[in-house]
């Protein structure tokens, strides 16, 4: 069986930097036109210059004759001013502005405090149409673990729609019913991207005959209940689309004490989003996810190329070069049923 469908693009994606971006790069390129660059390197892509620059690295990274375009954007920080907003609006390249709570994920040490500090850049964004993108979880230590996105939901979103209505928002990677019903009861302006993980697996993958540490990303999985509404919002809302958060770490900062989030699932993307709308009888559904409901809630033209996947398993491979080091892919070692038809070898 084949699926033909457009061109795709990631609206959530972790390229890093230097070597492990030229070991990553190729996978996204070979599979999506486009993708909304994260910006928590280190120091974190905090102005236009600096996503300039670093979008200047992955173009000169790109294999050749790959047509790809990185979407940038730039990392709020409590001293994001206004006029860096609207530089941003004018580069044409930055698409976004991405929010992180101080310590809630890899590389979050430089992001928002207190939301007081970054009203005026919002109310520059607002103004100017340009996206913010949640990482939207709670990072109170008193607040459990599987309920930081809950309480983030309950307790940020509702003052942040009253205060800036016209600021559009993406809720990145859910998992949550909780989320997915706010995003889903919200206005035009509210949408949501959904990861390949949180769709294919509940939070038993973590522990599936042992501790796994390469199930491990932020948000945490959750229960099989969630998985079920995301499943459902996917296959049918308009506001919800592709955003894998492919985020890679190499080996030994995920196997070790204290280990790195982040789940690599560039190699198989859109292979992965084929088996889980296909599992739940929603495949003629999986263009619209992937590839017009992105770039229409960005007010971006929709590709105009192909891909071809084929249904003919294969495994992926146990680790994949990362730099100088390696990196366990999502599914390794294990099948995946769909293949990219691209004349390429896997
Ligand atoms: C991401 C990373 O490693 O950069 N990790 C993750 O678990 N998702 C950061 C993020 O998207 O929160
Ligand atoms: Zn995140
Ligand atoms: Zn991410």
């Amino acid at each position: 069986m084949r699926l033909t469908l457009t061109r795709p693009d990631d609206w959530h994606l972790h390229l890093r930097d230097g070597a492990a971006l030229a070991s990553v790069l190729p996978a996204t390129a070979r599979r999506f036109a486009r993708a909304v660059v994260m910006p928590n390197l280190k120091p974190p892509v905090t102005t236009v210059a600096a996503a300039r620059a670093y979008r200047d690295r992955i173009l000169a990274a790109l294999p050749r004759g790959a047509v790809f375009t990185p979407l940038m954007t730039l990392y709020l920080t409590d001293r994001t001013e206004a006029a860096e907003i609207a530089a941003a609006k004018a580069s044409g390249f930055v698409h976004a502005v991405k929010f992180y709570p101080a310590g809630a994920t890899t590389n979050s040490e430089n992001g928002v405090t207190d939301w007081r500090h970054v009203r005026p850049a919002l109310a520059a964004m607002e103004q100017h149409g340009l996206p913010l993108l949640l990482h939207g979880e709670a990072t109170d230590a008193d607040v459990d673990v599987f309920d930081r996105e809950r309480v983030f939901v309950e307790r940020t979103l509702p003052p942040l729609r009253r205060d800036f209505p016209g600021l559009r928002l993406v809720l990145e990677h859910v998992t949550t019913a909780d989320a997915a019903d706010f995003v889903r009861t919200a206005d035009a302006n509210v949408a949501a991207t959904v990861t390949p993980q949180h769709l294919l697996w509940n939070r038993n993958e973590l522990f599936r005959g042992g501790v796994r540490p390469h199930a491990w990303c932020l948000p945490v999985l959750k229960r099989e209940r969630h998985r079920q509404e995301l499943l459902k919002a996917a296959t049918t809302h308009p506001r919800f689309f592709l955003g894998t958060d492919s985020a890679p770490h190499p080996r030994h900062s995920k196997e070790t004490t204290c280990g790195c989030a982040g789940i690599y699932s560039a190699p198989a993307a859109i292979e992965l989003y084929a088996e889980a709308f296909e599992a739940v009888g929603a495949l003629d559904r999986l263009e619209e996810f992937a590839s017009q409901r992105g770039p229409d809630f960005y007010g971006l033209p929709r590709n105009t190329q192909q891909i071809t996947l084929r249904q003919q398993p294969w495994t992926m491979p146990a680790e994949v070069p990362f730099g100088e080091h390696t990196l366990v892919p999502m599914r390794a070692g294990e099948v995946i049923r769909w293949r990219l038809d691209d004349g390429q070898q896997n």
